[in-house]
């Protein structure tokens, strides 16, 4: 049987670490997240809200922006250069999807790196992919935490990330990478998945299909980390990973909910705290 691996302890335990952090350096009045989000996705509000609860646990500042789903894209360009310039905000975040009028990249690419805490900005991402410090996306990075507090070393193992997204997959891979695993990079294209992911002591699943990866993908005593969410027809929430059907061949396993979740968020707090 799997050993768990408890996000949402251990993303308390982080968050309790920059609470103090905050306290005894006194960053409660300079540090400030401005958290924009344009249209009404229930999805979105759900996530905004949890980062301000976050910052407010944490004891920084967190200022909200919520704007009318036909905003268009100069409107909110000129609110980020606004946020740019504002020596009280720290840190900036859009959250994403966007509505279809307003393109991504751009918008990405208008925050201030210095206040990019989401780390999408491409010079953050390039800062990652050459080793120099820079903001790094929050759910890889949590990723990596989980797997350092869990003792679970990277270094010289073969790690294969299912996946290849510029939020997820690609930063993970850059992030193992810097552990000195071996990575793996698969995909939707990927041929003979099932051999290729059987290969790994470590797989992070972020396929975006639900319960997707059996028993059958997985080597006996791997370590397995979801970064899937989805909602089931019952109600209930369940990972990329079928859990029930792994938790009998895995070494360690996240579970869904309360596995890399609660991790985003407590990785957020991180590089507002160290921003
Ligand atoms: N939408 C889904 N995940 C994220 C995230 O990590 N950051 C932002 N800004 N939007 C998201």
């Amino acid at each position: 049987m799997a050993v768990l691996i408890d996000g949402k302890a251990i993303s308390s335990q982080i968050k309790d670490e920059l609470k103090a952090y905050v306290a005894e350096k006194g960053l409660s009045d300079k540090l400030c997240l401005a958290v924009v989000l344009v249209g009404s996705d229930p999805a979105s509000q759900v996530y905004v809200n949890n980062k301000k609860k976050a910052c407010e646990y944490v004891g920084i500042g967190s200022k909200s922006f919520e704007l009318p789903e036909t905003t268009g894209e100069e409107e909110l360009l000129s609110l980020i250069d606004r946020l740019n310039g504002d020596d009280s905000i720290t840190g900036i975040l859009v959250q994403l999807p966007l509505p279809l009028q307003i393109r991504e990249d751009v918008v990405i690419r208008r925050i201030a790196p210095e206040k990019d805490v989401d780390g999408f900005h491409p010079m953050n991402v390039g800062r990652l992919s050459i080793g120099e410090k820079g903001f790094v996306s929050c759910t890889p990075a949590g990723v990596i935490e989980l797997l350092k507090r869990s003792r679970i070393p990277v270094e010289g193992k073969e790690c294969v990330v299912i996946g290849r997204s510029n939020i997820v997959g690609k930063p993970m891979a850059m992030l193992l990478l810097r552990e000195n695993g071996t990575v793996t990079v698969a995909h939707s294209r990927t041929k003979d998945l099932r051999e290729v992911c059987k290969r790994a002591d470590i797989v992070v699943v972020a396929i975006g299909k639900p319960k997707f990866i059996n028993r059958e993908y997985i080597k006996e005593g791997a370590t397995v980390i979801d970064v899937g969410i989805h909602r089931m027809e019952n109600g209930k929430l369940c990972g990329d990973v079928d859990f029930a059907d792994v938790e009998s061949v895995a070494g360690a396993i996240t579970p869904v909910p309360g596995g890399v979740g609660p991790m985003t968020i407590a990785m957020l707090m991180s590089n507002c705290v160290y921003s």
